[in-house]
């Protein structure tokens, strides 16, 4: 059989398949439906400050081979978390990573300070797809000083590695890989979703609430396949790809492209039990491919 375990900054992952931020709670909901002791690991939904209540429905859109959400970022506050959750996730033997978010440098440091002081978590993912409230709006994730300004303020925080999540709506992925290592990453993932617009001709209405929403599934694979080797190729920190995986082979691609993890997110609206299945099938396709270990794969695109 194909050797599965990676390693990401660190973290030892049983195999490379992460269940995505956002599309699988906090985890504990999705135990009596997926052995969660069998998973690379679990990205919990994005953590804030305070709670969240979210955006006005509908929060969901089905596309062709995707769809658009604009959830709003719902969430019950990292203190609820580490009350409530993080006790029940500690019972599994699965890496853990905390998603935060914020609207200011502060707040995303108040997340991380509170987390850092309970165990049972294997690191941090922040999500910079954010508006920074106290700079005029200006995205975290689309100027590179922006970024490197938050990304060095939680890394001196942190107690934990930092995995910092990019975003698909820039021009050039490659500045901000760059400034998010130099600020002191230890991994980056991409891609989060991209900016995007349904429309219901016969009210001329958005069909989401809030208007815009976030496309992701497999329509937006190819582009994220692209944005995955082009910043892989930028940084020598890991990288976790993600973006429309839903078979063992769309993964293998990921990890041909630079990504030494994947994460699987929309398809688990489909099938609560993919990111499993998804690494069991990439097992079988390497093993069909005769590749002895998974890492082998890894920057392999001739290109
Ligand atoms: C309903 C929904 C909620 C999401 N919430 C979050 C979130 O809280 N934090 C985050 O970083 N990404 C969030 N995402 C983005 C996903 O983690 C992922 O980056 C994106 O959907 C692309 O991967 P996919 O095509 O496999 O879904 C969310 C996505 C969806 C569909």
């Amino acid at each position: 059989m194909t050797r599965l375990p990676v390693e990401i900054c660190g973290i030892a992952l049983r195999n490379p398949v992460i269940a995505a931020s956002g599309t699988f709670g906090y985890g504990v909901e999705f135990e009596k439906l997926v052995d969660l002791n069998r998973l690379g690991g679990i990205v919990v939904k994005g953590l804030s400050r305070e709670p969240i209540e979210g955006n006005p429905p509908p929060r969901l859109w089905e596309t062709h081979a995707g769809m658009i959400n604009s959830v709003g970022l719902q969430n019950i506050g990292v203190r609820a978390f580490v009350a409530e959750k993080l006790p029940l996730l500690r019972r599994y033997r699965t890496a853990v990573f905390a998603n935060v978010f914020g609207h200011s440098v502060e707040d995303y440091v108040e997340v991380v300070r509170v987390l850092n002081d309970h165990p049972g978590l294997a690191g941090y993912e922040l999500n910079v797809s954010c508006p920074n409230t106290r700079r005029g709006g200006i995205f975290f994730s689309s100027d590179p000083g922006c970024l490197a300004g938050l990304v060095e303020a939680v890394r001196t925080v942190a107690r934990r590695p930092v995995i910092v999540k990019l975003s698909p709506n820039v021009a050039a992925i490659e500045p901000l890989a760059q400034a998010a290592e130099s600020a002191g990453a230890d991994a980056l993932s991409l891609v989060n979703t991209f900016v995007s617009l349904a429309i219901d001709a016969r009210t001329r209405r958005p069909r989401i609430g809030a208007g815009f929403g976030g496309l992701s599934g497999p329509a937006i694979k190819p582009i994220a396949l692209r944005l995955v080797y082009q910043a892989a190729k930028a940084v020598k920190i890991p990288v976790i790809g993600l973006g429309g995986i839903a078979s063992g082979e769309d993964a293998a691609e990921f990890l041909i492209a630079g990504a030494r993890a994947v994460e699987v997110g929309t398809a688990t609206f489909w099938d609560p039990a993919a990111p499993l299945k998804i690494a069991e099938e990439l097992g079988r396709f390497l093993q069909l491919c005769e590749v002895e270990d998974v890492r082998e794969i890894v920057g392999t695109l001739k290109f």
